[in-house]
């Protein structure tokens, strides 16, 4: 595998688990000099670290909701390694109700954007500012969804705030294009992550071959993992993409064809 990301600088939010946890491994295998997982399940995160190596890979307890935290986890990156080359905001919450538009919980809504729109803002903010300063042409990827792009039959507030990621997207790619920073995000269909069995009440793996059918594409013979997340997140952060910016990368194994 060649190492697109050789010697880079990368915070990964939400890194202890799931779509994170999986993008955290393939940023080490691509070479990357310094991983800094930002979460608030501090002892998976600590196990990520110990499993790749303290050399290569920090945790940082970070609740994104708190804007304090998250300035301080840019200028503590910053201080320690000298740099912050890429920012892969991708921590997020599900509904935890069925979120029907008739039966909208406004307090859940509350809480799940302040992690899902106000914490994925405050992480573009202050990576972007960080990079601005240090005059990095960095990339930032954001985690919004296929919810990002279609409505919903229940989850409206999740709905919601992955349309809302799309806008921070498209406005920060404009306005940081200038400084040489480019902002994109990844759109996943649905993948097996603790996130789905937390919801399906299920084990991931159970709940990763509810959805086999769909995301196994017809041909290719593989099924939609988080791995194939962390590929288009590697892609986006490295210079393969140099000119991509303000783009949504759908990664759904055609399902939105279908
Ligand atoms: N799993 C899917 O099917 C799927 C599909 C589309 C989009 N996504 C998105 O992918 C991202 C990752 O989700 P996942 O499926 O890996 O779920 P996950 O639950 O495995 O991982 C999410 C991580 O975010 C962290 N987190 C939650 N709130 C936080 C906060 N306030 N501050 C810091 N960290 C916080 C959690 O502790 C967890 O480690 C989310 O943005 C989610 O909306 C997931």
């Amino acid at each position: 595998m060649s190492n697109k990301l050789q010697g880079k600088v990368a915070i990964i939010t939400g890194g202890a688990s799931g779509i994170g946890e999986a993008s955290v491994r393939h940023f080490a295998v691509h070479g990357a000099r310094t991983i800094v997982i930002a979460d608030i399940q501090d002892e998976l995160g600590q196990k990520v670290v110990e499993s790749i190596g303290p050399d290569k890979c920090s945790y940082v307890h970070c609740d994104v909701t708190d804007e304090e935290q998250v300035k301080s986890l840019v200028q503590s990156t910053v201080q320690h390694h000298g740099r912050l080359d890429i920012m892969f905001s991708n921590a997020g919450t599900f509904s935890k109700s069925s979120q029907t538009v008739i039966e909208l919980d406004l307090a859940e809504l509350d809480r799940l954007f302040a992690v899902n729109v106000r914490g994925m803002a405050a992480c573009v903010k202050h990576a972007a500012r960080a990079m601005v300063e240090l005059n990095i042409r960095g990339s930032v990827v954001c985690t919004a969804s296929t919810c990002a792009s279609s409505g919903g039959d229940s989850n409206t507030d999740y709905y919601m705030s992955k349309h809302a990621v799309l806008g921070l997207v498209r406005s920060a790619s404009k306005q940081l294009g200038v400084h040489g920073i480019r902002v994109n995000s990844v759109s996943p269909f649905v993948v097996g992550t603790p996130m789905l069995s937390r919801y399906l009440e299920k084990e991931a793996e159970e709940a990763e071959k509810l959805f086999e059918p769909m995301t196994s594409l017809k041909g290719v013979g593989a099924v939609l993992k988080a791995k194939h997340i962390a590929d288009a997140v590697v892609f986006l952060a490295s210079q393969d993409s140099e000119l991509i910016t303000g783009h949504d990368l759908v990664v759904d194994a055609g399902v939105l064809l279908k």
